[in-house]
């Protein structure tokens, strides 16, 4: 709970005096009729709180530099908890989140009026399409047309947003565990993949397989959907559809993690369905595991992953000429961006509460170097589809290989190198079962 109160503690020592900060919740989304997908909470209000309930608002308010936190959230309800489960309420919110004051969400419009009236200023997450948008908005206009009843413009917004996700991108130590967990977790759902896969097996249930064996090691949750491509359907970058079945003498992509207490894992395996590279398949996967290798040993504080995208650029693009697979000037192709017909996405993304986690990377002008503290995914990866333009032998493959890795003060720390991905070790777990 002291993580939690420190960060809030954080954020509230910058905000200005006479204002109040709103983080709302997320709301229950509807899957079909009236049954809902299973709910995932807001990351920021999560951050923030450590709570997992729709319906709810987390009010800082800072008044002559002292600090009160407000939640708003769910009533008791002995019907609703009998049909729908369990709900923490007000009394117990106080201590439980460490919180100075509970009011049931009922009363959050009327509340926040009252509250209006004495702040000058308001942090918002502006233009995110937060869940309480209508809400405030009603709020205001109720202000407005009362006027000046209340002490706040109400045409000038703060955007919290920036700083906490500047926050979000520095991993305490206690969520740096979370992290190991979640990329041991997500290493040992792709080793039972490994283990488990067959020709004649479909995608989905490969898929299952991985996302068993992270309930096995205790998170029920993904981190993201899993894509479970295999032979062509590597070759697109998204593919959750996950309904093919696995045909001998392809490859399968595998692109799976698990999220523990919010934490994503995000892990891409490549590996043969019969357990044995083809001698082409092993030239790409090679190469790619080459250039993932090499891009590992680049992390550290003080460059920035685009520098270390360029030098991979060029070495993928080496190997696409070494194996004869392209023809031509290297420079040029280089140079014009001809490697992005095979290796089109960024090496890399900010990983934590959310897979594509928030925070500043910079631009390309001023692309952000890397500081010990942050966490990013490194994933290179080579798709040659059907209808590339090579020789008919390498057409079908799609590669990609992934880590999720901490920046450390002298370089890195591999949260999910417990799957294994040279290719002798891949081929051994996989005759071993
Ligand atoms: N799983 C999505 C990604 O690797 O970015
Ligand atoms: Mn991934
Ligand atoms: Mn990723």
């Amino acid at each position: 709970m002291t993580e939690f109160i420190k960060r809030r503690q954080i954020f509230a020592n910058s905000m200005l005096d006479n204002s109040m900060a709103i983080f709302p919740a997320n709301k229950e989304l509807m899957r079909s009729n009236d049954t809902e997908f299973r709910f995932r909470q807001n990351s920021d209000f999560y951050y923030l709180t450590g709570f997992n309930e729709p319906d709810a608002c987390l009010l800082l308010i800072k008044k002559d530099g002292l600090v009160k936190s407000v939640l708003f959230n769910r009533k008791k309800d002995k019907t609703a908890e009998i049909w729908h489960g369990y709900r923490l309420g007000q009394e117990a919110a106080l201590a439980e989140l460490a919180i100075d004051q509970a009011f049931p969400i009922d009363d959050l419009e009327i509340k926040l009026s009252e509250f209006f009236t004495n702040v000058e200023h308001l942090y918002y997450p502006v233009l995110s399409g937060a869940s309480l948008d209508h809400c405030l908005q009603s709020v205001l206009n109720k202000l407005r047309s009362k006027t000046r009843s209340g002490l706040i413009d109400t045409n000038q917004f703060l955007n919290w947003q920036p700083q906490i996700h500047e926050m979000r991108l520095f991993k305490s130590s206690y969520e740096q565990e979370l992290m190991r967990k979640a990329g041991e977790i997500s290493a040992l759902g792709h080793v039972r993949a490994m283990q488990q896969c067959q020709p004649g097996m479909w995608e989905y249930q490969l898929q299952l397989e991985v996302e068993y064996e992270f309930a096995r090691q205790g998170t029920r949750d993904v981190a993201y959907n899993s894509i479970v491509a295999s032979g062509n359907n590597a070759c697109i970058l998204h593919y959750t559809e996950n309904d093919k079945q696995l045909q001998d003498g392809d490859l399968v992509l595998i692109d799976a993690g698990a999220e523990y207490q919010g934490y994503a894992g995000d892990i891409t395996r490549t590996f043969p369905v019969n357990g044995r590279f083809s001698p082409q398949q092993a030239a790409l996967y090679e190469l790619v595991l080459d250039c993932q290798l090499f891009a590992i040993a680049q992390v550290k504080p003080n460059i920035s992953m685009l520098a270390i995208n360029a030098l991979v650029v060029r070495k993928m693009s080496e190997g696409l000429f070494n194996l004869s697979i392209v023809k031509g000037d290297l420079e040029s192709f280089i140079k014009e961006e001809k490697y992005k017909v095979f290796y089109m996405h960024g090496l890399g993304h900010f990983i934590g509460l959310d897979v594509h986690d928030v925070g500043n990377s910079g631009s390309v002008a001023e692309p952000r170097a890397l500081e010990a503290g942050m966490v990013v995914t490194i994933e290179p990866g080579l798709y040659i589809s059907h209808d590339a333009d090579v020789d008919e032998c390498w057409k079908g493959i799609g590669i990609r290989i992934e880590d999720d890795l901490l920046v450390t003060e002298n370089g890195n720390e591999i949260l999910t190198a417990a799957v294994p991905k040279s290719i002798q070790e891949i081929e051994a777990l996989m005759q071993h079962g």
